[in-house]
């Protein structure tokens, strides 16, 4: 799909969630180009109707930079109770809405707040949907400490990890961390693969975001927008 209509179909997607959100309410916004367009939606909301929300919080500088152009008041994840709905990308979702996510490397906040969010909807055009996890290399983020040992595990495994670099320097994200991305495709076993990560000491989070999403506005290019529900 060439860009100019991938960014198109973004965009719409982008609308239809940017509609469903509640005037008052406490709402988590992601990362990314598809975001970007939500946030610009938000913005139009916001001038046209007045749109204000309880608290809006984010999961990078750049959509809190673009949120704040559009006289939004971003605030912490720490100082929220509890998120009303979150709205992010993905880099792939499968039929069970679940997803890769990290191509931004925000992986790490956006899991923190999807994970308190009452409700997570997804927004992607029709080249993210895939029947099992695929096509896109899984994004682990690793303290720097134990960077080299992790690497080295994750490749005995057969993983075939790769850090993410930014130039000639390793890539470093919000909090200082590196990104290994896991080029392994098809995802054998989400679960497993997770449940692997999720007790590897130096593995600070990873991109495999099961059962998190309840809800997925895919935009396809035949003009449809689908709505996919859990
Ligand atoms: C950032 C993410 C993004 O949501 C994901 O990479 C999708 O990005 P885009 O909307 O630019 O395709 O997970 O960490």
């Amino acid at each position: 799909m060439d860009k100019n209509m991938q960014d198109e179909l973004k965009k719409e997607a982008a609308k239809v969630a940017a509609d469903k959100v509640q005037a008052g309410s406490v709402l988590g916004v992601g990362t990314g180009s598809t975001v970007k367009f939500f946030i610009d939606w938000l913005g139009e909301r916001k001038e046209k109707e007045g749109l204000t929300l309880k608290h809006i919080v984010t999961t990078s500088s750049r959509s809190k930079k673009q949120l704040e152009s559009y006289g939004f008041k971003v605030d912490e994840l720490a100082d929220v109770d509890e998120v009303d709905l979150t709205v992010d990308g993905a880099d792939r979702v499968d039929s069970q809405l679940n997803g890769i996510k990290g191509g931004g490397a925000a992986l790490t906040l956006e899991k923190n707040v999807a994970v308190n969010s009452k409700k997570n909807i997804w927004i992607v055009d029709e080249s993210k949907v895939v029947d099992h996890l695929s096509g896109f290399k899984l994004p682990v983020e690793v303290l720097p400490v134990s960077c080299m040992q992790v690497k080295k595990r994750l490749e005995k495994e057969g993983l075939n990890p790769e850090f993410r670099m930014d130039g000639n320097k390793k890539l470093t994200t919000h909090y200082g961390n590196y990104i290994l991305d896991l080029n392994i495709s098809p995802i054998p076993v989400p679960n497993g693969l997770a449940d692997y990560l999720d007790h590897t000491v130096g593995v600070v989070e990873h991109g495999l975001f099961l059962g998190i999403c309840d809800e997925v506005i895919v935009a396809k290019s035949n003009g449809t927008i689908q709505e996919i529900k859990r």
